[in-house]
């Protein structure tokens, strides 16, 4: 059983699927079961993972790790920022190099953002 907005991964081939639709089915990827990534909220380490979402001009910003950002180098770095408001969902992909943040140009009233490491996995705030 997979639910809206589940996150899976391959551990084989590294395939990363976001549900759309739920259903009665399991996600299968290279002949396994793929990965259920579930949403961290709380950082343990120095690193910052949590995205903040903070009010701008315009819309919104969210930024990975609030007083401390997050590496994006080639083998450790933020592959996308999500944010889901009132029933949208937005994506930035972000590349090694560019800043761990994403501009949404977007108001609401229940906003909720999703980040994804690729060494440290699922990220929600
Ligand atoms: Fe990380």
């Amino acid at each position: 059983m997979v639910e809206k907005l589940q996150v899976y991964k391959c551990e084989v081939c590294g395939i990363i699927v976001e549900i759309l639709e739920e259903g009665a089915g399991e996600c299968v990827c290279c002949g396994q079961d793929m990965v259920l990534l579930e949403a961290k909220t709380k950082d343990a380490a120095t690193e910052k993972h949590v995205p903040f979402i903070e009010p701008v001009a315009g819309g919104v910003k969210v930024r990975v790790g609030q007083n401390a950002a997050h590496p994006m180098e080639p083998k450790h770095y933020i592959q996308w920022i999500e944010l889901l408001v009132d029933g949208k969902s937005y994506r930035q992909f972000l590349k090694p190099g560019e800043a761990p943040e994403a501009f949404f140009p977007v108001t609401g009233a229940n906003l909720t953002a999703r980040e994804l490491c690729n060494v440290h996995g699922l990220w929600k705030g």
